[in-house]
C-alpha cells in the first residue's frame, strides 16, 4: 500500500510516500513553507527531515512547547503572529511535524490564518499516525475542556513513516495502542483479537498494524466526514475518557494522563455501560478490562473525582439539548451511537474499574 485516498486528502507511506509528498508540495509552488515543531520533534525529527529533503532548506521553523496544556488559543496566537511577522501570505503553507497536539493545533492555525492556508501532516507519534492526523479534525482546548474550538478540514497530505517511533517513549507507544484497540472494538473483532494477543507492546510489534488502523479509520471518516452518523463511533471511550483527561489536566494535585491512557480507562467504563444497557457479554467485558488493565496504569478515583468527572461530561461535544450521548458496544466489533443514560450507572462503572 502506498497511497490511501481520504476525503480531500491522501495518506502516503514509505519511500514512495516521500516522493508524492515532495512532488505535491513542488506542484503548488508555495510562496513560503513553515514547519511547526515542539522541542522534542525539533530535536528528534526535524534534523532527519531536513537532512533527507533539501527542498525544505528554505523553510522557516516555528517552535512551540510540547504538551496538551499548550494546545490552546495563546499558542495559536503566537504562531499566527510568527507567520505574519515572517511574511506568510495566502499561498504559504505549514508542515505539522509532531504528535496529535501539533497536528490538531497546527491544522487549526493553518485553516484560520488569512481564512485558510494549506497544511501537510507528518505525524511522529503512534497515536497521531493511527488516529489524530487522519480525518481532518483540528482544534484546541478551551481552559481544561478538550477540543472545544476547532474545525473539520483536511490536510493536503499525510505522510506516514514509522521510523519516527524509534525515539518515542514507551508510555507514548502504549497511549497510541489505546486508539488502535478502539478501532478493533468498534469495528473489527478480528483486529481486536490480533492486537489484544500481543504480549509485549512495542513499536516494532505494532508497526505492521498501523496501516490497518488507518484503513479502518479512513473507511469510517470517508462515509461521514462531518460526524452526522457513523463517524461518532470513533468517540467510543471518549465521553468519559475526555472528561477524565480534562479532570487530570486541570488538577493541581494529580499527574496528567496521556490521551490514550485516559481513553483506555474510558473504554473500560463505557464497556461496563455497554454490558448493562446493550447486553455486551460478560466474557467480552472481562477481556476488555484485562487487556487494558495489563497494559495501562491502574488509576484510582475517589468519590469527589467521580463527581467532578460526571460534571465534565456535560460539556461533551456529542451532547444535544442537555443530553449526554454515549457510543457503546453491542458486541466487540459493533458499536451503537446516541445512547442516553442515567448518570447513576456511571458510578457503578467506576466501581467495576476499581474491582
Ligand atoms: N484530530 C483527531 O482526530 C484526534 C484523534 C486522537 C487524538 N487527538 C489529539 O491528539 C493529542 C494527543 O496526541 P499525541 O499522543 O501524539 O500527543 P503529543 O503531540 O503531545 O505527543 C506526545 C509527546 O511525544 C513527543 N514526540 C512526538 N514525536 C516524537 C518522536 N518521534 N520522538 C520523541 N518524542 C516525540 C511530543 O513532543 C510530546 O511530548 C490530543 O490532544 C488528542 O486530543 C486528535
Ligand atoms: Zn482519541
Amino acid at each position: 500500500m502506498e497511497k490511501i485516498k481520504s476525503n480531500n486528502s491522501s495518506i502516503v507511506f514509505g519511500t514512495d510516500g516521500y516522493e508524492s509528498f515532495l512532488s505535491s508540495i513542488k506542484l503548488k509552488s508555495y510562496s513560503s513553507i513553515f514547519i511547526l515543531v515542539d522541542e522534542n520533534t525539533k530535536k528528534h525529527c526535524l534534523p532527519v527531515l531536513l537532512r533527507e529533503n533539501l527542498d525544505f532548506s528554505d523553510s522557516k521553523i516555528i517552535l512551540i512547547k510540547s504538551g496538551e496544556k499548550n494546545k490552546n488559543i495563546n499558542t495559536c496566537e503566537r504562531i499566527w503572529i510568527e507567520l505574519s511577522d515572517n511574511g506568510a501570505d495566502r499561498n504559504s503553507m505549514i508542515i505539522n511535524l509532531g504528535g496529535g497536539v501539533i497536528t490538531d493545533l497546527g491544522g487549526f492555525v493553518a485553516s484560520t490564518f488569512k481564512r485558510g492556508i494549506h497544511f501537510y501532516n507528518i505525524p511522529t507519534t503512534l497515536l497521531s499516525m493511527v488516529d489524530a492526523s487522519v480525518g481532518g479534525k483540528t482544534g484546541i482546548n478551551l481552559g481544561s475542556l478538550k477540543n472545544q474550538v476547532g474545525i473539520i478540514i483536511d490536510p493536503k497530505m499525510v505522510l506516514i513513516d514509522p521510523k519516527w517511533l524509534k525515539t518515542l517513549d514507551q508510555r507514548e507507544i502504549i497511549s497510541g495502542y489505546a486508539e488502535m484497540l478502539k478501532h478493533g472494538l468498534i469495528f473489527d473483532v478480528g483486529y481486536w483479537n490480533s492486537l489484544s494477543k500481543i504480549e509485549k507492546i512495542s513499536h516494532e510489534q505494532l508497526e505492521p498494524f498501523i496501516i490497518t488502523s488507518i484503513l479502518l479509520k479512513n473507511s469510517i471518516i470517508t462515509k461521514d466526514p462531518y460526524e452526522k452518523g457513523i463517524r461518532k463511533i470513533l468517540n467510543f471511550g471518549h465521553t468519559l475518557g475526555h472528561a477524565i483527561e480534562s479532570y487530570f489536566l486541570n488538577s493541581k494535585t494529580k499527574k496528567s494522563l496521556l490521551h490514550g491512557e485516559a481513553i483506555a480507562i474510558g473504554m473500560v467504563l463505557e464497556s461496563y455501560l455497554s454490558s448493562i444497557l446493550l447486553g455486551l457479554n460478560k466474557q467480552s467485558l472481562i477481556q476488555i478490562k484485562d487487556v487494558i488493565s495489563s497494559n495501562f496504569p491502574k488509576i484510582k478515583f475517589n468519590k469527589r473525582d467521580i463527581e467532578n468527572i460526571i460534571i465534565l461530561i456535560q460539556h461533551d461535544k456529542k451532547n444535544i439539548a442537555g443530553k449526554v450521548n454515549f457510543v457503546l458496544l453491542k458486541t466487540i466489533g459493533e458499536a451503537k451511537v446516541n445512547v442516553v443514560l442515567d448518570y447513576k450507572i456511571i458510578h457503578k462503572a467506576f466501581s467495576f474499574w476499581e474491582e
